[in-house]
């Protein structure tokens, strides 16, 4: 693949507006939803971002219909003829494990290649096979696929070792077109979690108790399509909240469900930044220095390990000593070596990162290794003197829409250079 670089000056205060884009991690499990309703379902607000595509090549292998015009999007579901995908496109993206439960609904069986790990950590699957096993699937693991399949799907109690997204997601969309009640306990809960019940049950189906700790489902013999508007992506704000932060700047973040971003704001304006609430969007100012704040990751309402990277790069410039603990996923500490290149003081131990202030950081050249370290580096050479070269920015397009449009407005400058072969 071509990977491209920026090219950026530091140290441009950011100032103006900036609007959020419709959420990756909801729009994902959302379109896997859609192969539920027998017909077409309409998404609105589905950001234009490589994710998105592989999911539609996958939805489309499987005979979906898949019409997109801008930030709307269309699925047929009717056609859907086959239920296996390869490992060429399971490979492009983890997320498309997603599919698994909304196929077992439909039709009873479902094949899939493994996916692989990830640079941030192995990324394992055994929840969401454990869960769907509990409602009467069969699943074989053979030659790096996994085989699934069910005469019928039978509700259950379903507890999780650990409160998994993608788990939940997988178990939630199986259970809906089960026999009788499910109850997942120890479910994530997410934003993105509420936001596939919300769809689900515009489609007839009946799950209540998301964004709590047990989720309940009372099958329902069949859903038909609907029209939802995808939340806005949290972690989009949360990174443009940093970026005001980092450059002494005043950015109003528009689009944005300030509850979601509750363990965000927390931090940054422990760590000095002026926050002002407003209905459906967020102003953040800051003037003088950052001060340094501790923090650890943990399933939500805590501390978003996707925000992570984003505020190791702000707390790299802040006064005084940070510790930052990374408690969900093993090796998510790939920007540190890089942060380190700009002049960032970090000690890494286990899984605790400690960070030691320093009053400027430095351009650079820099590489992205995965989309939120990406990230990281883009707002630490947003804040750093000089020019910084970020090597790799296709892994933050993962995640980003636009992203260079929508930072020249704010005032950053910044070039984008396309790189072949
Ligand atoms: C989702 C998000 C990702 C985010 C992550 C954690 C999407 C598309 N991606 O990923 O951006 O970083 O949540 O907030 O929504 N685990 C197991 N067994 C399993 C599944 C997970 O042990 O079967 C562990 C993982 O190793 C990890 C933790 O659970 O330590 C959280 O992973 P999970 O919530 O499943 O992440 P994803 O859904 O893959």
């Amino acid at each position: 693949m071509a990977m491209d670089r920026y090219v950026i000056t530091g140290k441009q205060r950011l100032e103006g507006k900036i609007r959020v884009s419709g959420a990756k991690n909801s729009s994902l499990p959302l379109l896997a939803a859609a192969i539920l309703g027998e017909g077409t379902s309409t998404l609105l607000e589905i950001p234009d971002l490589v994710d998105i595509t592989h999911m539609v090549e996958v939805l489309e292998h499987l005979g979906c219909g898949v019409v997109r015009q801008g930030k709307t999007m269309q699925i047929n579901a009717g056609g859907l003829e086959s239920c296996e995908v390869d490992e060429a496109l399971m490979r492009q993206m983890r997320a498309s494990n997603l599919i698994l439960g909304p196929l077992l609904a439909r039709f009873g069986r479902v094949k899939i290649s493994r996916p692989g790990g990830c640079a941030i950590g192995s990324r394992p699957m055994d929840q969401h096979i454990k869960g769907l096993e509990q409602l009467g699937v069969k699943v074989r693991e053979k030659h790096g696929y996994i085989e699934a399949w069910t005469d019928h799907l039978q509700g259950a109690d379903v507890y999780l070792d650990v409160p998994s997204v993608g788990a939940t997601e997988n178990i939630m969309m199986a259970a809906v077109l089960a026999k009788g009640v499910t109850v997942i306990r120890n479910a994530a809960r997410e934003p993105e979690i509420v936001d596939l019940q919300n769809f689900l049950n515009k489609m007839g189906a009946k799950v209540r108790g998301s964004g709590l700790d047990a989720i309940r489902i009372d099958g329902v013999e069949k859903l038909h399509p609907a029209e939802h508007i995808v939340i806005p992506d949290r972690i989009e704000a949360g990174t443009h909240m940093i970026a005001a932060v980092m450059t002494q700047g005043d950015v109003v973040i528009e689009n944005v469900i300030p509850e979601h971003l509750e363990p965000v704001i927390a931090k940054i304006s422990q760590a000095g930044a002026r926050v002002t609430l407003m209905d459906d969007s967020i102003r953040v100012q800051q003037r003088g220095r950052i001060r340094s704040v501790d923090l650890k990751t943990m399933p939500y309402p805590g501390f978003p390990t996707d925000m992570q990277p984003q505020f190791m790069a702000m707390l790299s410039c802040a006064e005084g000593t940070s510790i930052i603990t990374e408690t969900i996923f093993e090796n998510r500490f790939q920007h540190v070596d890089e942060l380190r290149r700009m002049g960032a003081k970090i000690t890494v131990e286990g899984r605790t990162a400690i960070i030691r202030g320093v009053q400027t950081l430095e351009g650079a050249f820099v590489e992205a290794t995965d989309l939120r370290a990406g990230a990281a580096l883009f707002l630490a050479a947003l804040a750093a003197e000089e020019v910084t070269v970020l090597e790799k920015v296709n892994y933050i397009d993962r995640g980003y829409e636009n992203l260079e449009e929508k930072y020249r407005q704010l005032g950053a400058k910044l070039l984008r250079i396309h790189q072949e072969g």
